[in-house]
């Protein structure tokens, strides 16, 4: 490997590690991470530890004023194949777009490349090997500053946690809940950056997504309170006449991997995908009228789960005429197919870690 340091320990937890067998989403914490610390101006020692604590002052600036971002990205080994990742450049960059949005440093490509690498590497043992499980890796860096000015930090921690999981969802298909008061992002705002103020404005849409049997929100975007954006922690698509819709980007929508995956492999498969503004109430009549037969959250964590109906939150409630989801079944299947070694995937999407 290359900078990487092991200190002493971290192998051992890893190695004395058993996985339980109910998994579910994000639970599971690995025994050992990656951390790195910025100050004065450069990146310092990328180091594998045990667990533990952070150790950061009440008034570290991440705590007042949200200087954060993430990433969430997998490794795979399904029956004992790779491990593998999966197009993990392209959550480097757009960490670094994150970085740039929220005022942070960039960290490097090739340490955030050697930093997910390494943990499929050293925890390959507790990486699950059942189809659509994982070990969900979530590289993370915060601003450690100790002062309450409101300017970016002079200090920051970069590190990588890594969760054994099951998928975001366990049932088989979800309800979604139209946000049509509330507001995850404006045009100019932070809306693409992947940071944790984007989760935290969708709080409390989600209590009462819950409430109403939802698995997630919809959002709407901020000015016309029409046209859909994304949910809180995946994108939308829906399938309209036999063509796959979804929003296109804007500076409010998290650039999902996921999704611009999705719409490849839809494309090569000869299917025709559109990227436009979609106006919910015209997709409402779609669905009411039959012509929108399908629509899915597609995500890291949620991979593809088949949105069953709309919900308002008056209650009322829209389902889909038929629950077969076959599009978003077959592109989930074809997607975990490639994801997890058993079908060829384009060049540099599926990254092989030589675990031995
Ligand atoms: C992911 O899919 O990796 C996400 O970031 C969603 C997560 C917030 C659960």
């Amino acid at each position: 490997m290359g900078r990487l340091k092991v200190m002493p320990g971290a192998l051992e937890k890893i190695a004395e590690c058993k996985l339980p067998r109910e998994l579910n989403f994000g639970k599971i914490i690995a025994p050992a991470y990656i951390e790195c610390d910025y100050k004065d101006g450069k990146w310092g020692e990328l180091k594998l530890v045990p667990y533990a604590p952070l150790h950061l002052g009440p008034e570290a600036k991440v705590f007042h004023y949200g200087q954060e971002i993430f990433e969430g990205l997998k490794a795979y080994y399904t029956d004992r194949q790779g491990p593998f990742l999966f197009r993990p450049d392209q959550n480097a960059t757009r960490f670094n777009l994150s970085a740039q949005r929220l005022g942070m440093p960039e960290f490097p490509i090739a340490d955030f490349l050697e930093s997910v690498t390494a943990m499929a590497h050293y925890c390959k043992e507790i990486i699950p090997t059942k189809s659509g499980e994982s070990l969900y890796l979530r590289p993370c860096m915060i601003a450690t500053e100790e002062s309450l000015g409101i300017k970016p930090g002079l200090t920051y921690k970069y590190f990588v946690i890594a969760s054994p999981s099951g998928p975001y969802f366990t049932g088989d298909s979800i309800k979604v809940y139209i946000e049509r008061e509330r507001a995850r992002a404006c045009p100019g705002g932070i809306g693409a950056a992947k940071t944790g103020g984007n989760y935290a404005a969708s709080l409390v849409s989600g209590k009462r997504a819950q409430e109403l049997g939802c698995g997630q929100t919809l959002w709407l975007d901020a000015v016309n309170k029409r046209y859909i954006e994304e949910m809180s922690g995946m994108n939308f698509m829906c399938v309209i006449e036999g063509i796959i819709y979804t929003p296109a980007m804007t500076d409010t929508i998290l650039d999902g991997i996921t999704r611009k995956s999705i719409i490849q492999l839809a494309q090569d498969f000869g299917m025709h995908v559109v990227e436009d503004k979609m106006d919910i109430n015209k997709l409402l009549e779609q669905v009411a009228q039959g012509k929108c037969t399908e629509a899915f959250a597609c995500g890291t964590a949620a991979i593809i789960t088949p949105i069953r109906g709309f919900v308002e939150g008056n209650g009322k409630e829209l389902a889909f005429k038929s629950a077969d989801s076959k599009i978003a079944m077959k592109l989930r299947q074809e997607l975990l197919d490639r994801q997890e070694g058993r079908k060829t995937a384009p060049a540099n999407w599926r990254v092989l870690i030589n675990a031995n």
